[in-house]
């Protein structure tokens, strides 16, 4: 599998990938290991939806990720993981060492009863033993459902009920910049609204002595006493689930977007190369959660297909000072670095000074994922981070696509600051207008969808088929729609703007708005909400929630904080509404539709142009959210 090495060379294969994806992916697709080759390049339909790529064919994506370079890259370092404290010890493994790691925790997956097709919940800290955990699951066909260790003990169980899982495998404790937080208490009050899970495996991180139910809960490190350090992969089929992983959608419960052992391991590692132009010798760093899809395809699939030297970062930008991105960039020679807009924002409110002490001379590309990147955060990126030499390859996306769909390729095409650029080779964007007709010209706007499959396109929803039609096939019959709105410039590139159902992206991670008020409803005090983004300096969005309240009688503070706990309890902290405004009630239509679009608009605090309010049933209550809202200022 060839870098493309120029943007002349780029065109060529992209237009070559249009002409016949089947030929193009299928060449691809054979430069992997496959237990069995496939019959059948692609099948699909996107009414229903029905897609299937390489059926017929079978493989463990393990033995793509590890045995596979066992012969020549036996002794390469696979991962380095640096701790949340500087001052701790980091770890390194060499691909033969992780092939160990892994083969054993697969072992004790097979102890504890676990089977293929299984599905087992991880919610685990950044620790070696995550990513050590999905692969150990993808070895013996087990379905991983990684939780974000952030989300709360209600978020984690509707998860866990959803996919059925058997089996949790989680940590004692987290460490988090200065924080300390009991993971396992965690997964305990989760487990008391759950009764398929009939293990839970504990990794030590902290050193504390949580509670172990007996018959239910084990030691990680004492079940791995008892484990071979030899396991057999599962031969699995190319359209196989490989994973789950939950994300918000504009309406009610999170959804499970289901990726395959095949396809999603063709584009996982066909992606990573291209954008990153990673080289044999390079140390590749994604500052990303495994518990977010960026996590999964772009820490632990992506670059361990390509035999690549992967880093994982257990902490945070800040700890223990804003220099602590640049100081592992040094420490370790990190050549290609990925990170998120809204860390970069973080990081210039405290001054460039943390950059300029170290010299990040060994970046070669630099990434941005997860929202859209505003010139300013791009050009202090760009001259700062990457000294004006380095590419930034400005990565669009979804947890549903699975891998990098627009972006640039390394400094194989052109940049421009905000603009994510070209779709990767195999990807077929279009704009479409609000009737779904193609808008075929260059220097539009309009609905951002795709018109042709590519490997790694979710299958499914978890359980929900139905749900995914209506959800991404529906609005515009025969294509895939992402959710996004975007530009693209004369040139043909393209400016993603944003969400345009409801959905907000707080620090890159999505929210449904149904989500939050769902939330917010469950405490006693509240009659209902409406929720919405507003523009946040370092969030890219923030929550803002109007509430009408019972208890009018109430302090408003007090009434305020208990609305924040109801958020943290049922989502978890990174839902918390930045902004909440006790309102007297929300503007409606006399049909009793909520009208979001004065909500957002004084949100915005852009109260000028409210639009027509006469369908109103009380036009007055628009005047006394505004004057609410100016003292939230
Ligand atoms: C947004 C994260 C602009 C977009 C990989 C998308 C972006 C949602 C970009 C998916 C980008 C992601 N520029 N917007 N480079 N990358 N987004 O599922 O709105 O957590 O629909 O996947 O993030 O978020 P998700």
């Amino acid at each position: 599998m060839e870098k493309i090495e120029s943007f002349e060379q780029y065109q060529q294969i992209h237009k070559k990938s249009v002409e016949n994806p089947e030929e193009f992916w299928a060449e691809i697709a054979s430069t992997y290991s496959w237990k069995k080759q496939w019959d059948n390049v692609l099948d699909w339909e996107f009414d229903t939806p029905d897609v299937k790529w390489f059926q017929g064919g079978t493989l463990n994506i393990t033995e793509n990720l590890l045995d596979r370079h066992l012969a020549s890259r036996g002794n390469k370092l696979a991962l380095i993981w640096e701790p949340n404290d500087p001052k701790e010890k980091f770890v390194r493994y060499t691909y033969k060492e992780l092939h160990e790691k892994v083969c054993q925790f697969a072992n004790v997956l097979k102890n504890n009863g676990a089977k293929k097709g299984d599905r087992i919940c991880i919610y685990m800290p950044m620790i070696p033993d995550l990513a050590i955990a999905v692969m150990a699951c993808a070895r013996i066909g087990a379905v991983h459902s990684v939780v974000f260790a952030g989300f709360s003990a209600h978020a984690l169980s509707d998860r866990i009920n959803d996919a059925a899982c058997n089996i949790v495998i989680t940590s004692d404790g987290l460490f988090r910049g200065a924080k300390e937080i009991p993971v396992k208490r965690v997964v305990d009050e989760a487990l008391n609204t759950c009764d398929t899970v009939d293990k839970v495996i504990v990794a030590e991180r902290v050193g504390w002595m949580p509670n172990m139910v007996e018959g239910r809960d084990v030691w990680l490190h004492d079940e791995l006493e008892k484990a071979d350090k030899y396991c057999e992969a599962e031969e699995m089929n190319a359209e196989d689930p490989l994973f789950i992983l939950y994300t918000s959608g504009s309406t009610g419960k999170p959804k499970g977007i289901m990726h395959t052992c095949g396809g999603y391991m063709v584009y996982a590692g066909y992606s990573f190369k291209q954008v990153f132009q990673y080289d044999e010798s390079d140390i590749y760093w994604c500052t990303a959660d495994i518990g977010w899809i960026t996590g999964h395809t772009y820490i632990v699939y992506g670059p361990l297909l390509n035999g690549a030297t992967t880093v994982m970062f257990e902490g945070v930008p800040t700890f223990p000072d804003a220099g602590r991105f640049w100081q592992v960039v040094d420490k370790y020679g990190v050549n290609q670095f990925y990170t998120a807009p809204t860390a970069i924002r973080a990081l210039m409110a405290h001054g460039v000074d943390h950059v300029l002490s170290y010299s990040l001379d060994s970046l070669k590309v630099l990434g941005s994922v997860g929202e859209p990147i505003n010139e300013e955060a791009w050009n202090w990126y760009h001259i700062h981070v990457g000294k004006e030499r380095c590419p930034i390859v400005d990565t669009w996306w979804q947890t549903e696509t699975g891998g990098i769909m627009i972006s640039g390729l390394g400094s194989s095409s052109p940049m421009k600051p905000a603009h994510a650029g070209y779709p990767l080779p195999g990807i077929q964007p279009v704009l479409l207008d609000k009737d779904g007709n193609e808008i075929e010209e260059n220097g539009v706007e309009g609905y951002l969808a795709v018109k042709h499959p590519w490997p790694s396109m979710l299958r499914t929803i978890w359980g929900d088929h139905n749900r995914c039609q209506k959800t991404y096939f529906s609005h515009y019959n025969g294509y895939y729609f992402t959710g996004d709105g975007a530009k693209r410039d004369e040139n043909g590139m393209y400016r993603i703007i944003g969400r345009v159902d409801d959905v907000i992206n707080v620090s890159g991670h999505r929210f449904g708005t149904a989500e939050i008020e769902n939330a917010i409803n469950r405490n006693e005090k509240v009659v209902e909400s409406a929720v919405v983004g507003y523009p946040h300096e370092i969030k890219g969005q923030g929550i803002y929630a109007y509430v009408v309240c019972s208890d009018v009688e109430s302090d408003e503070e007090i009434l305020k904080a208990e609305i924040i706990e109801t958020v943290v309890e049922e989502i978890g902290k990174i839902a918390k509404p930045e902004k909440i405004q006790i309102v007297p009630n929300l503007p409606k239509t006399r049909s009793g539709k909520i009208m979001r679009r004065i909500l957002r608009k004084i949100a915005e605090g852009d109260t000028s142009s409210l639009g027509d309010t006469s369908t109103l049933l009380d036009p007055d209550v628009v005047e006394k959210i505004k004057e609410g809202a100016k003292l939230l200022e």
